[in-house]
């Protein structure tokens, strides 16, 4: 979906993210930005078109899609974070209030401009949700609870406009530097970042931009154990298997030792990945291949099966270091690894941490870095301390 040419409603376009959007959109050439605000006189100057709009307001969300007949775009940008943890007085108060204006506020908005969307093409539906809509930090509760809704909402949507062709994005960020953002720790995503990000996904036909690198990691850790996001869970303590019944268990039992800092020891396959140790502890790993053609898939990129080789390697490497002095080894149970860029060429950093050892099992989370730092691939591997016979 093309931003040059296109009619784009931003909804909460005031301040913030919002007025970024509205920047952003011009500079890309559309032709007309509706600027949503619930008050006008708020709005910063600019070529904009000034609507009212309270999205909590039914009323107010139809006159706006009563007057912007032709918009081929929509920003759900609007929202609150009023903040306070579940065991605070008047949470429910305040939970409820971020729900009738994240959840229920955009929800008028898609009934209402979906029609709209619909006569014009198709057009585009992109909603500012938040890595929040997948992890909830405490003191965010309620807030976490109305992105998260918000991010079913999104889903639905897209479902359910597919038929007329309405292209509908989640856009998913970490921290940002904005009023809302104001007390939270850094990093901090600058607006005009995260628009810039979004806006490429819109023109892309993208369903989903995980702009930074939080969100990045979060949505890697959905699928791992529940303890990456949540460290007080112990690892995995409904679902482990017994060692004995484990294929990677069984097929270790009977074999000697392991020496987690011998190459040879660990096996040609590994050695074939060209994995280099550069240094390991009994909580960390650091490590590297050089990458190249012989690395490569027929299409000419770095083969998934090396990320995947060297996050597991890393992680049985270091968490067999950790229990070497009990006469165990660590064999892995899981490894979920995420492919997250591609390169032809160059060093890969691969650096291991622990995230959790208990008595039987570990898990370890492994990044795989480009030389400029950028992550290329991101794993989990969860482990099981078994005797070294
Ligand atoms: N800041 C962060 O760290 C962060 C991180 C991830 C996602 N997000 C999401 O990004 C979006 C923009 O946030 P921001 O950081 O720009 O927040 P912000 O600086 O607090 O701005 C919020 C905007 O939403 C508007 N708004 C609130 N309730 C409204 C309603 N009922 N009807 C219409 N407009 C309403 C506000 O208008 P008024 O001036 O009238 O209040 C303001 O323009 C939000 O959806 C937020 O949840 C933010």
């Amino acid at each position: 979906m093309d931003i040059q040419g296109s009619v784009v409603l931003v909804t909460g376009a005031n301040r913030g993210v919002g007025a970024a959007f509205v920047r952003g959109l011009l500079d890309r050439g559309a032709a007309k930005v509706y600027a949503g605000a619930r008050d006008v006189a708020s709005l910063p100057p600019s070529a904009a078109v000034p609507v009212q709009l309270d999205i909590t307001d039914v009323d107010s969300v139809a006159r706006a899609a009563a007057a912007c007949t032709d918009v081929t775009i929509v920003i759900n940008n609007a929202g609150v974070g009023l903040g306070g943890s579940l065991l605070e007085a008047s949470t429910a108060q305040r939970a409820r209030a971020e729900m009738e204006t994240n959840y229920f506020g955009t929800m008028h908005v898609v009934e209402a401009f979906a029609p709209v969307l619909g006569a014009n093409g198709g057009g585009a539906i992109a909603n500012m949700l938040s890595v929040l809509s997948w992890y909830t930090v405490p003191a965010l509760a309620g807030y976490c609870a109305s992105k998260a809704a918000t991010l079913s909402l999104t889903n639905a949507v897209r479902a359910e406009l597919a038929g007329q062709g309405t292209q509908v994005l989640a856009i998913h960020v970490g921290a940002i530097d904005t009023e809302m953002g104001a007390n939270l720790p850094d990093p901090k995503s600058q607006p005009a970042d995260v628009v810039a990000a979004a806006l490429d996904a819109v023109e892309a036909g993208a369903s989903e931009v995980l702009v930074d690198e939080t969100s990045l990691r979060v949505r890697s850790a959905l699928s791992g154990d529940l303890a990456l996001l949540y460290p007080s869970v112990a690892p995995s303590r409904a679902v482990a298997p017994p060692a004995s019944t484990t294929p990677a268990a069984a097929a270790t039992a009977g074999k000697p030792t392991l020496d987690p800092m011998s190459l040879e020891a660990s096996g040609a396959f590994v050695a074939a990945a060209g994995l280099i140790v550069d240094e390991v502890t009994s909580t960390s790993f650091t490590g590297h291949i050089e990458v190249g053609s012989d690395h490569h898939t027929p299409w000419g990129i770095v083969h998934g099966g090396v990320y995947a080789t060297a996050i597991e390697s890393a992680a049985s490497i270091a968490a067999s270091d950790a229990v070497r002095d009990q006469g165990m080894v660590a064999v892995g149970l899981t490894n979920t690894t995420h492919f997250l860029r591609s390169i032809t060429a160059g060093r890969a950093n691969v650096a291991a941490e622990a995230l959790n050892q208990g008595r039987t099992q570990q898990l370890w989370q492994v990044n795989v870095r480009d030389d400029a730092g950028r992550l290329l691939a991101h794993g989990e591997v969860r482990l099981q301390n078994v005797a070294a016979t």
